[in-house]
């Protein structure tokens, strides 16, 4: 296997393990999306007169044989490939000779990185939006079933007015939709072609169609100018794992609500045991472990967008192998909470509301500010006065 800017020069084992890190490993899941960019920019070549005819079948044919013996897991890229780049150019020349060495004319791997992590991030952001929607549906089933149920509504964790099943799963079905919302838009920064910009200065002499590499790979724009593509890495990342981070939030929160419902003093919910896990030294114990694990993930979400952020701080302009390093929090970042959307909804519907239990705790003074209230509609007296009223006499505003 050969690298692409190999000279024939010694090279420092330890140096080349050491600077392409995991890329072998995490750009695995890039393969098919490289595939497509390559094919891509073989037709924009083919197109320019910059590949022959023969030239682009044979292309045409090693991609597809490519796209599919990858997809059935008949090879991965090779340690001392690098990453999916050099693995896609050293098979492409194996089996469509010289037409594999000829596609890449007026690429780097600096753009060619990005038109594959583009694509596939707002293939994850869809994934995303939906798996949110999907925790959405889940709780309306809850308010479906328990909905009519009224709950405690509390404030500094003290009981404050009463409340619905309904309402508290309506706040965070609206909360996941909006967060799908977020996803849906965080694809906007992902959708600009970085293709033609190369290294990250244009290609000179062939006057390269842009315009076609972004239709065929259904980017929404060209990116402009070609020296705002890599000073733009690193923010479509920051954008996504900042409205994933959102949803992580929210479903974290969710989570733990339901830790502190199914807890013997307040006894809100019921889990099945198929949804909690045993303590090895209790034998009594189910315990809400996947509620906890999903109130714990937040903070991988989170530590990814910081991670991302602080890899371009402070970087000078132009293309650097720190930016590299961008793909593992983000990789790890998203997958972290598609896991976690993926398996509350599918716990979700398993929750069981006690009505006994709802209904001891439903303390009647969490009634005042409605009696209050009913005072100030009824007796048309000043609001502080029927506080005061409510707050002195039992019976004020009943
Ligand atoms: N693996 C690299 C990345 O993700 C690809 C680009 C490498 N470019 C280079 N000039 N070494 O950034």
């Amino acid at each position: 296997m050969t690298r692409l800017w190999d000279r024939g020069e010694p090279l420092d084992d330890a140096v080349l393990r050491y600077t392409a890190g995991d890329d072998p490993s995490l750009d695995e899941r890039l393969v098919p999306y490289d595939l497509r960019a390559t094919e891509a920019h073989a037709a924009m070549l083919h197109a320019g007169g910059f590949l022959t005819a023969e030239q682009h079948s044979a292309l045409q044919a090693a991609i597809r044989e490519l796209l599919g013996s990858h997809a059935r897991g008949d090879w991965h890229i090779q340690p001392e490939e690098e990453d999916c780049h050099t693995a896609i150019e050293n098979r492409l020349t194996l089996l469509a000779g010289d037409a594999g060495r000829a596609v890449h004319l007026g690429r780097s791997r600096n753009d060619q990185v990005l038109a594959a992590l583009r694509p596939w991030l707002k293939d994850r952001l869809d994934e995303l939006a939906s798996a949110a929607d999907r925790v959405a549906s889940a709780l309306d089933g809850l308010a479906g079933i328990h909905g009519h149920l009224t709950i405690p509504g509390y404030t500094h964790l003290q009981r404050a007015m009463p409340s619905t099943v309904s309402l508290w799963a309506g706040a965070f079905a609206a909360e996941a939709r909006d967060d799908a919302e977020g996803l849906r838009i965080a694809r906007r920064r992902a959708d600009r072609n970085p293709l033609g910009s190369a290294a990250g200065y244009g290609v000179p002499v062939l006057g390269l169609d842009r315009e076609m590499t972004t239709r065929a790979l259904g980017f929404a724009s060209t990116q402009e100018p070609v020296t705002a593509v890599q000073l733009s890495r690193g923010k479509a990342e920051a954008s996504a794992l900042f409205e994933a981070s959102l949803l992580a939030l929210d479903l974290g929160r969710l989570a733990a609500d339901i830790c502190l419902f199914a807890s013997a003093e307040f006894g809100f919910v019921r889990l099945p045991a198929s949804i909690t896990t045993g303590s090895s030294m209790l034998p009594q114990k189910r315990n809400p472990d996947v509620f906890e694990i999903a109130r714990g993930r937040t903070a991988e979400a989170h530590a990814a967008l910081h991670e991302v952020l602080g890899v371009t701080a402070k970087m000078t302009s132009g293309y650097h192998r720190d930016l590299q390093l961008l793909k593992r929090p983000l990789f790890r970042g998203l997958d972290g909470v598609l896991d976690t959307a993926q398996i509350l909804a599918q716990v979700l519907p398993q929750v069981d509301f006690d009505p006994g239990r709802l209904a001891a705790a439903m303390d009647p003074s969490m009634d005042m500010a409605a009696r209050a209230y009913r005072l100030v509609r009824d007796a048309g007296i000043p609001f502080r006065d029927a506080y005061q009223r409510v707050r002195d006499d039992p019976d004020a505003g009943k």
